[in-house]
């Protein structure tokens, strides 16, 4: 099991990384705290796969523990969700001493996450990854949301959970499209951050995509680490944390337009870092040959890199919603080079949609 520290202070925690770790997941939570009960939130389909595993642990603990069960998908993210969920808890006579397991991808850790965040003004909750995407990105650093019929992410808090337990095996049964859709985010921190992680992906993506172990456990710790290391500089994202949304400016407004069915988010984010690059490139910005390497690695991880056929003014639009607009200037990450890029705090929409007619 490989252990990285993520250094927030008294709301400092570990990421637990490896096999078999479900297995031993009643011993490694009761390491952290010592919960009055315990609450599993997951969907039915990942309860049949890794119910019994999970609960067998608590219950060597000798825990209580209560389960619920919540609808795969987007939709679920929602205050309405969250309200049953609180509803369970107070059913389950839940204190400040609770603590919930989010079992899932990022819909569960994200939801989990919120309702930790503001039931009884916060109780203590535990991520336990199950998607590529969740297990670098969304489990850690505390971001938490629910949607609003207005806006993804729209309603959330920053909190931190107190640990993230990233059981490799858990990709074992994961969708192909999925783990290809987390591996655009992988894509990205080598691009933010690291050139090496880059050509880490680039030699070594068919045991990547055959989910060798010493492959994941290489990527997924690299992943982590960078993310801790932008998160312990900027938790609030006040700044600099917005690094991490390398291609997800475009890829948001993809997903947007595209009404939110035709690509997922890692396919959508994808396609975002190519044509971010050739903004950057556009821009005087970026090293030559930059946008290729990008869109020949997210091929060859069997991803999206087309630009759908959008209305290039209704992607301008759609940018001006994006989380990080302030003051109607629209802010845009730009690569210098793999392993480096730069926020642009006022991104001209005139070069925007010259990028986006001359793609076309
Ligand atoms: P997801 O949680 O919807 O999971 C995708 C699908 O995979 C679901 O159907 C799920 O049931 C299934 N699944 C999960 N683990 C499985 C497993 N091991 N075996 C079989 N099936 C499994 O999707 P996701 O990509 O993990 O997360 C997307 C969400 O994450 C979005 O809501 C996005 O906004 C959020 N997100 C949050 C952050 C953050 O910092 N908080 C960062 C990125 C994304
Ligand atoms: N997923 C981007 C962030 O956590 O800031």
């Amino acid at each position: 099991m490989q252990r990285l520290n993520i250094d927030l202070g008294e709301r400092g925690y570990d990421i637990l990384l490896g096999s078999g770790l479900l297995d031993r997941i009643g011993e490694l939570v009761s390491q952290v705290l010592q919960p009055s009960r315990i609450v599993l939130v997951t969907h039915p389909s990942l309860f049949q796969l890794y119910g019994d595993k999970v609960l067998a642990g608590f219950k060597k603990q000798g825990w209580a523990t209560d389960i619920i069960e919540v609808p795969e998908g987007e939709t679920s993210k929602s205050l309405q969700q969250a309200d049953i969920i609180y509803d369970r808890l107070l059913g389950f006579n839940c204190d400040r001493k609770s603590v919930l397991i989010a079992l899932g991808g990022g819909v569960i850790g994200d939801l989990t996450g919120f309702v930790a965040a503001t039931y009884q003004r916060g109780i203590p909750f535990v991520q336990v990854p199950t998607t590529l995407l969740s297990q670098v990105d969304s489990s850690v650093g505390g971001k938490t949301a629910v949607n609003h019929p207005k806006g993804k992410n729209m309603i959330g808090a920053f909190y931190q959970p107190r640990l993230v337990i990233a059981d490799l095996d858990t990709l074992q049964t994961l969708p192909q499209k999925e783990f290809r859709a987390g591996l655009a985010e992988v894509i990205k921190y080598g691009v933010i951050s690291d050139a090496s992680l880059f050509d880490y992906l680039e030699n070594n993506v068919e045991e990547i995509l055959q989910l060798d172990n010493e492959c994941l456990a290489h990527i997924i710790k690299t992943s982590c680490a960078i993310k801790a290391e932008v998160v312990e500089k900027d938790e609030l994202e006040s700044h600099y944390r917005m690094i991490l949304n390398f291609g997800h400016t475009l890829g948001h407004a993809i997903e947007a337009l595209t009404g939110y069915s035709r690509f997922i988010h890692g396919e959508a984010v994808a396609i975002g870092m190519i044509y971010a690059a050739k903004l950057s490139q556009q821009s005087g910005k970026c090293e030559e040959g930059v946008p290729n390497q990008i869109c020949e690695l997210v091929k060859k991880c069997g991803l999206p890199s087309q630009w759908p056929d959008l209305d290039p003014q209704e992607v301008i639009e759609s940018l001006y919603h994006d989380k990080k607009t302030m003051n109607h200037k629209i802010k845009f990450i730009l690569v210098k080079k793999i392993g480096s890029v730069g926020i642009i705090e006022d991104m001209p929409e005139a070069d925007i949609l010259k990028m986006l007619l001359s793609k076309a």
